[in-house]
């Protein structure tokens, strides 16, 4: 079959490789679509050390072609990854609690820059008929993680006010959705003006463009005083030290990512003071991801697709996503 797959670090080359064997408890899928993540880059660039060759891509859609082991899912039926597996071995699993590590699925494991996968039976799921394959391999591990970020960790409130970083990244164009469904004042940053029209439909209310601006005293003006609830955070170095200042008594914020670096200083004094909390975030549960699909298949969340490309041109869509242009999602289809 033909794969992207990384020979050594750096070095993405697209070629033939060995079609993957199904092995009990897994399906065998021919991929459709697969959106890239961040994690994809962090790999290539042997930021995590994982065996070579290795398969990129953690979100992906497709049809089974083979399954063994027992399940309701059929040969030929349209599913998508749910890319969060828990490791079945942590204290937490053990208890049937969310699990502490989370395995990525295209991280440790082959992924699907590829034409064809397997993946455990208990990661698929039937495909929303309201969704093309593009549009279901661009929601898994961002809606995700964007979800219990918000909801299992922050535990955003309706009529709460949350501060959006990064609202043209594939995070932040999902937290606006979720905020806005749970009811939550949303206020987010941009870089572009000509992005500003496209975030008003997902539902973001105020905008600022952070290049232009000072966020900290435009958020204080938009709250009146009040600062926000909640700050929703991927960005780190470059903006940690705003978050904190944009925060209230009593507020959480809820951190993700590092995008640009992951050493920041603070003043502690301030977060005993005032009360606050930081919680870090990593991929969500299975209930969440459940959930997340349910809100999906009934279109309160929408996948937002930046640009698509063919499998074989996948080095072209990680030069994309490595320079920031996108907005939403970049998909390959397979
Ligand atoms: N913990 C997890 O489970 C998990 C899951 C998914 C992703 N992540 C991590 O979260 C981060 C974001 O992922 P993503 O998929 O949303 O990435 P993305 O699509 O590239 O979005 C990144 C966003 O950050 C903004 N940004 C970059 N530099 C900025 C700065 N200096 N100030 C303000 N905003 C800035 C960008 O906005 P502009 O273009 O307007 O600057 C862009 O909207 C990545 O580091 C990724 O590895 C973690
Ligand atoms: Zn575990």
């Amino acid at each position: 079959m033909k794969a992207f797959f990384i020979k050594k670090p750096r070095l993405l080359t697209y070629g033939e490789v060995a079609k993957p064997e199904v092995k009990k408890g897994e399906v065998l899928l021919r991929v459709r679509a697969c959106a890239l993540n961040h994690l994809d880059l962090h790999l290539l660039k042997g930021r995590f050390k994982v065996p070579l060759p290795h398969i990129l891509g953690s979100d992906v859609s497709g049809v089974i072609e083979r399954i063994d082991g027992r399940t309701n899912l059929k040969v030929g039926q349209a599913v998508v990854v749910n890319p969060a597996i828990p490791c079945g071995q942590c204290p937490r699993c053990k208890k049937n609690l969310s699990c502490e590590i989370v395995n990525i699925f295209g991280y440790k494991t082959n992924g699907g820059y590829a034409e064809y996968i397997t993946v455990p039976i208990a990661q698929v799921y039937p495909k929303p008929n309201n969704l093309s394959f593009v549009e279901a391999a661009a929601f898994p591990l961002t809606f995700l993680t964007a979800y219990h970020m918000l909801v299992g960790r922050a535990n955003l409130q309706k009529n709460e006010t949350v501060f959006i970083w990064g609202a043209s990244g594939g995070l932040g164009s999902v937290a606006i959705q979720v905020a806005k469904d749970i009811g939550a004042k949303i206020i987010t940053a941009i870089s572009e003006d000509d992005d500003a029209k496209k975030i008003k439909k997902l539902g973001a209310i105020k905008i600022i463009n952070y290049k232009k601006e000072n966020v900290e005293q435009s958020v204080k003006k938009l709250t009146n005083g009040e600062k926000v609830d909640v700050v929703f955070e991927s960005v780190g170095a470059k903006t940690w030290k705003i978050s904190l200042a944009i925060l209230r008594p009593h507020g959480r914020i809820v951190i993700a990512g590092v995008t640009s670096g992951a050493i920041a200083s603070q003043d502690l004094s301030d977060i005993y003071y005032y009360q606050q909390t930081i919680l870090g975030s990593r991929m969500g549960t299975k209930q969440e991801f459940e959930q997340v699909l349910r809100l999906v298949a009934e279109e309160k969340l929408k996948p937002v697709i930046d640009k698509i490309f063919p499998l074989k041109k996948a080095d072209k869509a990680l030069k994309r996503l490595a320079e920031s242009k996108q907005f939403g999602k970049i998909v390959l289809e397979c």
